[in-house]
């Protein structure tokens, strides 16, 4: 899987931290935790839940299956 911008306000997803046990990514711009396998948003940080539908709008995740050739370099499958 690979990600590079999040669906939200288009912050670098590398950024984010990774949370292995919950299958998530955290952003580090406003914290919205999006699951790696399904590119499903999860969670928004309570702090937010004040601001405006429109503020919290976003979508999925576009997700790219990373190939792994016997050289060891990647590719994309997109
Ligand atoms: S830009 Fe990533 S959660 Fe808002």
């Amino acid at each position: 899987m690979l990600v590079t911008t999040l669906a939200h306000r288009a912050a670098l997803l590398s950024k984010g931290q990774l949370k292995p046990s919950d299958n998530r990514i955290a952003c580090y711009m406003h914290g919205f935790e999006y699951n790696v396998f399904t590119g499903k948003l999860e969670s928004i940080p309570n702090k937010w839940t004040n601001q405006s539908e429109g503020w919290k709008e976003c979508g999925e995740l576009i997700l790219y299956d990373v190939i792994e050739d016997e050289d060891g370099t990647n590719s994309i499958d997109a």
